[in-house]
C-alpha cells in the first residue's frame, strides 16, 4: 500500500521555520521526504536549520523575509520558484503574541500581532495559492490556536487573530478545494517552546494552566509535527476547511 504519510518528491515552504514549532515541522517534513523552503526573520537560526535538513539528505533553501511587508512575500515566492520550481505545501507557522490586559493594549501592540498572525498569513496564502492554482494541487496549513477557539485573559489581539485564522481557513477552503488545494489549520494548546519558556517556568502560571489541560501537561513542539504531516499528506485527502485541535483536551471542556 502507498505510504499515506509520505511527502517524498514534495516541496514544502514553512514560515517561522527558524525555531519552535515551525522548526520542528520543517525537520519533520524533511524526514518524511520533502524538500524544504524555510522562511523567517532570524537568519542565523535559518542557517542552522539548513544544515540539519541537508543532513537528512533533503534540499533546503532558506530565505530571510520579514513577512509583515506584502511585497516581501511576492519576492519570497519568486525566489522559491526560481530555486526549487514548485511549492506543494505551505505551512504558515510564523506568529507573535503580546500579553497585556485589554485596557492596556495599544494600537501598536494590536497591529504588531494582527500584521504577522493574520495579514501576513493571508498574503502568504494568496501568493502561494496562485502557484498552487496553476499547479492544480497544493496543501495549506495555517497556524491557529486553542485561544482562537476559546478565550483566554490577556490575549485580546492574539485570540482575535487566531479565531480569524480559523474562519479564513474555512473561506479559502470554499474557494480553492475544488481546484485541488486543501486548506486546513492546526490549533495547538499550550506548547513548551523557547518563546513560552519564561511564562511556563512560572510555577503559579504553569499550575493554573495545566489544571485546564486534561492530559495534564504542556505539549512538546514535536507533538505538533504528526498532525502537520497528516494535513500535508495523502492521508488527509478528503479533509479541508478544518481546524484541527491538538490541545491535550484543553477545548473539550
Ligand atoms: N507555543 C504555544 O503554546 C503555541 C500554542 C498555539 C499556537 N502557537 C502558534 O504556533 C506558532 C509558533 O509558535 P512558537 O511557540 O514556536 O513561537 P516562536 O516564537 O518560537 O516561533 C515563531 C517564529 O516566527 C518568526 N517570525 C515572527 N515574526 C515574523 C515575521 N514578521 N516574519 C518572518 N518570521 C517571523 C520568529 O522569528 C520565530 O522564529 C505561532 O503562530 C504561535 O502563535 C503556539
Amino acid at each position: 500500500m502507498q505510504d499515506l504519510f509520505s511527502l517524498q518528491g514534495k516541496v514544502a515552504l514553512i514560515t517561522g521555520a527558524a525555531q519552535g514549532i515551525g522548526r520542528e515541522i520543517a525537520l519533520g517534513f524533511a524526514q518524511s521526504g520533502a524538500d524544504i523552503v524555510g522562511v523567517d526573520i532570524n537568519e542565523e537560526r535559518l542557517q542552522k536549520l539548513k544544515g540539519e535538513v541537508e543532513d537528512l539528505k533533503r534540499r533546503c533553501l532558506v530565505l530571510k523575509v520579514d513577512l509583515v511587508q506584502p511585497e516581501n512575500i511576492d519576492r519570497m515566492v519568486a525566489d522559491a520558484l526560481t530555486a526549487v520550481g514548485r511549492i506543494d505545501i505551505l505551512a504558515n507557522i510564523a506568529g507573535v503574541n503580546v500579553h497585556k490586559p485589554a485596557e492596556d493594549m495599544s494600537e501598536k501592540d494590536w497591529d504588531f500581532v494582527l500584521d504577522v498572525n493574520l495579514k501576513a498569513l493571508f498574503f502568504c496564502c494568496q501568493a502561494v495559492g496562485k502557484v498552487m492554482l496553476r499547479q492544480g494541487s497544493g496543501r495549506i496549513i495555517n497556524m491557529s490556536s486553542s485561544f482562537g477557539i476559546v478565550g483566554f485573559g490577556g490575549r485580546t489581539a492574539y485570540a482575535a487573530s487566531k479565531a480569524a485564522v480559523a474562519n479564513l481557513t474555512k473561506t479559502l477552503a470554499l474557494e480553492w478545494s475544488a481546484k485541488g488545494i486543501n486548506v486546513n489549520a492546526i490549533a495547538p494548546g499550550p506548547v513548551w517552546t523557547e518563546a513560552r519558556h519564561e511564562l511556563f517556568s512560572n510555577p503559579e502560571f504553569y499550575g493554573n494552566l495545566i489544571k485546564k489541560v486534561p492530559i495534564n501537561r504542556t505539549a512538546k513542539p514535536a507533538e505538533i509535527v504528526g498532525p502537520a504531516i497528516f494535513l500535508a499528506s495523502e492521508a488527509s485527502s478528503f479533509v479541508t476547511g478544518e481546524t484541527l485541535l491538538v490541545d491535550g483536551g484543553f477545548c473539550a471542556q
